[in-house]
């Protein structure tokens, strides 16, 4: 399993703030079966705003200490960048993909996307950058209406869920924002957004529930076989749909019934 949303490095954003606690998770989710994490700490001017220099030292620092206490995740670099106005230019300026590939982690305003979200957006998809919306399922316009996703979607967009959501850890009405985006195909990627304050092992409950509800090929796509796609710098087909989701039974209409 491949974890593209993690908020482990310490004392950088909100996540981790001590550096024996990163490593306690690192451990965990080791553990549990993950073998890569995206290390994407939160980018946001004006709040959470640093030089690539200072990003990749405690990156760094933390790659050097998880290697010393015998953990063997292969860590990747990345970001969560709130999107704002001109942000292509800090994203180039400072190469906030994840990892080497084009891929980008956004995220925005979850009371409701913006109405220059798409203004802001669309730089990013002629400069040549493949942006993922984070925990799409938390945005109060996705939860109204959750076939905007397959707007996003339409607009080359990419979609992430948080495990967290999927097990309830944010309300009733966000989980079911989260499975309807699943169940729809609607979603490329299941990861943890962990920030170092909770047990890891939703992670891992969220990968079983899917297996459960969906089927075992759709949990590993979105935990593992999408994800692996980043790492290799593939492009992940926007639709995909190979959900199998449970058929349900309609009365046939009067004219079915007239005709057999
Ligand atoms: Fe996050």
């Amino acid at each position: 399993m491949i974890d593209i949303h993690s908020h482990i490095i310490p004392n950088i954003d909100d996540g981790s703030q001590d550096l024996d606690q990163s490593l306690e998770q690192l451990k965990s989710m080791e553990a549990g079966g993950m073998q890569e994490v995206f290390l994407t700490s939160h980018y946001f001017r004006g709040h959470y705003h640093y030089s690539r220099a200072e990003y990749d030292a405690k990156k760094d620092a933390l790659t050097q200490a998880a290697r010393e206490a015998g953990i063997g995740l292969k860590l990747h670099s990345g970001f969560e960048i709130f999107i704002q106005p001109g942000i292509v230019e800090d994203i180039r300026e400072k190469q906030l993909t994840m990892g080497d590939s084009t891929y980008v982690l956004v995220e925005s305003e979850l009371n409701g996307l913006p109405t220059d979200f798409y203004d802001n957006i669309y730089p990013l998809l002629r400069a040549g950058y493949r942006p993922i919306l984070a925990h799409a399922e938390r945005y109060v316009s996705i939860m109204k209406k959750p076939a905007r996703a397959r707007e996003l979607n339409d607009r080359n967009i990419y979609v992430q869920t948080n495990a967290g959501a999927l097990v309830g850890l944010y309300g009733e009405k966000v989980r079911q924002t989260a499975w309807t985006l699943i169940e729809n195909g609607w979603t490329h990627f299941v990861a943890s957004d962990d920030h170092v304050r909770g047990d890891y092992r939703v992670m891992f409950e969220a990968y079983q529930l899917i297996a459960q509800r969906i089927d075992e090929h759709t949990a590993k796509l979105l935990c593992n076989d999408f994800p692996a796609m980043i790492c290799s710098g593939e492009k992940i087909p926007y639709s995909y749909v190979l959900v199998r989701r449970p058929r349900k039974h309609h009365r046939k209409s009067w004219l079915r019934r007239v005709l057999g």
